[in-house]
């Protein structure tokens, strides 16, 4: 389904294009406003019970598992994705010889972790190499095999906007008892996922890009065979019992049911699970599959406006709905985003790749601003 414009439920000024959810999504004008009443809930301190505490978070990890398919027990709230993937690198088995795949140029906080796990367990890192026909999915698919004690992988390439099958490549790490580690920062609320037909061990999502949260909050959700691993934090809250505040120097060795026991300390963010629930309420309304639909229409007009200019895409096959990674011409231009933002138009550049990450609000006269700003400059 093709949803109409959203531009009406976001704050933007009407001379501004932000094609840049990729680095960081507006807000909804109900996230804000849920923000603006989390924050000032604590100059009222009598407003907040002990009983808040649990709720608030039960209701985040229930709208996050709705999202993908997954319990509300499976998730565990964190504040970023390098805590969720620090989580999965420390429960993950390795053993000396073993390798963990990663894509090439992957982002940072899905490569440093398995680096130092590596290191520590006497295994390695293998780079698959960026495929020259834009297919994530085949490149990976033909190296995956038993030598792989992990694959950690996107559903979208951050940089180059590749799509990955993980429905495909779930099924293959099952088949060779390879563990899928997966950071959703770049798809989660713009691309459906369903546990149950992925199986992966661990997947994370910062909120900030496509789930149109807030930043500092993120999901893990860890599949029941790693929920008795080690959490990285002891926190109080983490604990069984905590519940009564009157006794919590009744040490107890159990902790909260399921994936709670991998939550950050201070996971009861009253400030920002408000605004992280917001958006979670209307990407649902929205749905990923129509969100993903609807972008893929607007990404497709522009890939066909930005063609004559050089600006090449992948395949509609390999690439991602809602992110493009267009590749630049040849000669460099340092001075293209400054110019670009200047007229109100914004998107980033990530190695030689143009990245164009539009949401509900672009409207046609986005994708005019962009296409006529980008012919000026490089026309
Ligand atoms: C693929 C990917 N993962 C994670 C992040 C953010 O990581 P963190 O939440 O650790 O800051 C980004 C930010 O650009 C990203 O593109």
């Amino acid at each position: 389904m093709i949803l109409a414009p959203q531009r009406h439920l976001f704050d933007i000024p009407d001379d501004v294009a932000w094609f840049n959810t990729a680095y960081m999504s507006a807000q909804l004008k109900a996230a804000t406003a849920a923000g603006i009443e989390g924050v000032a809930r604590k100059a009222h301190p009598w407003r907040i019970a002990p009983g808040d505490f649990f709720s608030i978070t039960e209701q985040a990890r229930a709208a996050f598992a709705a999202l993908i398919g997954a319990t509300a027990d499976d998730i565990a709230i964190v504040p970023s994705a390098s805590y969720g993937l620090e989580v999965a690198a420390r429960s993950l088995p390795l053993a000396p010889g073993k390798r963990i795949l990663l894509l090439e140029q992957e982002f940072p906080s899905n490569v440093y972790p398995w680096r130092r796990a590596a290191a520590a367990a006497g295994a390695d890192v293998e780079i698959v190499p960026a495929p020259a026909d834009g297919d994530w999915t085949r490149a990976v698919l033909e190296r995956l095999g038993p030598g792989h004690a992990v694959l950690a992988a996107p559903n979208c390439h951050w940089a180059d906007g590749g799509l990955l099958d993980l429905v495909a490549l779930g099924a293959a790490c099952r088949a060779v008892g390879t563990a899928l580690a997966l950071d959703l920062t770049q798809s989660a609320g713009a691309l459906p996922i369903s546990v149950a037909e992925v199986a992966p061990d661990f997947l994370v999502t910062a909120c900030y890009k496509w789930l149109l949260g807030p930043y500092s909050l993120g999901f893990l959700y860890v599949a029941p065979r790693w929920q008795d691993c080690a959490p990285i934090e002891e926190g109080w809250a983490s604990r069984e019992g905590a519940e009564d505040f009157a006794g919590l120097t009744r040490y107890r060795d159990g902790y909260q049911p399921g994936a709670r026991r991998f939550d950050v300390g201070e996971r009861s963010n009253f400030a920002l699970i408000p605004v992280a629930l917001a958006a979670l309420a209307q990407i649902a309304a929205w749905r990923p599959e129509a969100v993903a639909e609807t972008l893929a229409v607007t990404n497709a007009r522009l890939v066909a406006e930005l063609a004559p200019l050089g600006l090449r895409a992948a395949p509609e096959h390999v690439r991602s709905p809602h992110l493009l990674g267009l590749v630049l011409p040849e000669r460099t231009l340092p001075d293209l985003l400054p110019r670009l933002a200047a007229e109100h138009v914004h998107v980033s550049q990530r190695g030689n790749r143009l990245r164009i990450a539009p949401h509900l609000h672009i409207t046609e006269a986005d994708i005019d601003r962009l296409a006529g700003a980008l012919r000026a400059i490089l026309g």
